[in-house]
């Protein structure tokens, strides 16, 4: 199905903390038809700058409510900071390949998901819990510092574990949440049977990949690359795959850890 253009009407658009917001806009088409690991391009401003789109991925559906949430980085993130509750945003989406669900063809059905995010990778992967409920995956979260964990309370409120790791050990597990990753598979007791879902900075996902390759584990990693057109017209986002260059707006942004080559 193509995705929609469409102004959207702001809802909510507030600071969660820090540099850190939600956003929710009016669009039944988008929420009716988004799937986890799916994205929004947005263009923030009704002027010429900034030019381009920026994407953010869906973070939540709700009747005909879409959640976005976001971290303001750059004067993109900054001017959708500053857009108000009533004013109508351009939106296309949903764009992309999300995450494949249990029912789908995926084999997650009655076998335990770790989900694993890092920095900002807790934005699609909520919407993925969500739709995992009955499955209960467990969350491995990673961040520099405890004020930078993300979406830990949000998890919890779904009824999974949630684990997490900082670098500076102000919180959780001190390290990288991918070596925390390793701690648990070899812990777990049917480690053959488990699926992985991560979204997060590159090289968290290729220690990811690694992991979950080491130990013939499926995995869906969420590539969040820099994008100019995000309709798969520009190739300014391709990434390295078994099968030749595939372009992360249209073919992903979610892709199998065994068919990345980084
Ligand atoms: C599929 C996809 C989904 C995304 N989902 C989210 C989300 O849910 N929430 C969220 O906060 N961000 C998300 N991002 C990243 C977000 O698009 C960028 O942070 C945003 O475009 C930055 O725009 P800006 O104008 O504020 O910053 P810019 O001025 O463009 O850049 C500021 C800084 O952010 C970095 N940056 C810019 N674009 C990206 C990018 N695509 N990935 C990583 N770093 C970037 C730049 O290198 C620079 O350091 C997603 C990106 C992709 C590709
Ligand atoms: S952003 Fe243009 S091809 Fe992906």
């Amino acid at each position: 199905m193509l995705p929609e253009q469409i102004k959207a009407k702001i809802i909510s658009n507030k600071r969660f903390k820090d540099n850190y917001w939600h956003l929710e806009f009016e669009s039944g088409l988008i929420a009716g038809r988004a799937l986890p690991g799916q994205f929004v391009n947005i263009k923030v401003s009704d002027d010429v700058e900034p030019l381009l789109r920026r994407p953010l991925s869906i973070h939540g559906t709700q009747s005909s409510k879409v959640r976005l949430f976001y971290e303001v980085l750059g004067m993109g993130t900054r001017i959708l900071s500053n857009r108000r509750p009533g004013e109508f945003l351009d939106v296309i989406g949903p764009l992309g390949n999300g995450f494949s669900l249990p029912g789908k063809g995926h084999r997650l059905g009655g076998q335990a998901a770790i989900l694993v995010a890092g920095g900002m990778g807790g934005a699609p992967l909520l919407f993925l819990a969500k739709k995992m409920i009955l499955s209960k995956p467990l969350i491995l979260i990673g961040a520099r510092t405890k004020s930078k964990v993300l979406c830990a309370q949000e998890f919890k409120a779904l009824g999974s574990a949630v684990k997490i790791a900082t670098d500076d050990g102000s919180a959780g597990f001190k390290g990288r949440v991918t070596e925390l990753l390793s701690q648990v598979l070899r812990e777990a007791k049917n480690g053959g049977d488990l699926s992985i879902y991560a979204c997060g900075p590159r090289p968290m996902l290729k220690a990811v990949s690694k992991i979950a390759c080491d130990n013939n584990i499926d995995s869906q990693l969420s590539l969040e690359e820099h994008m100019a057109c995000g309709i798969g017209a520009c190739l300014g986002c391709v990434v390295a795959t078994k099968s030749g260059y595939k372009m992360v707006c249209k073919d992903g942004p979610v892709f199998s850890g065994k068919e990345l080559t980084w």
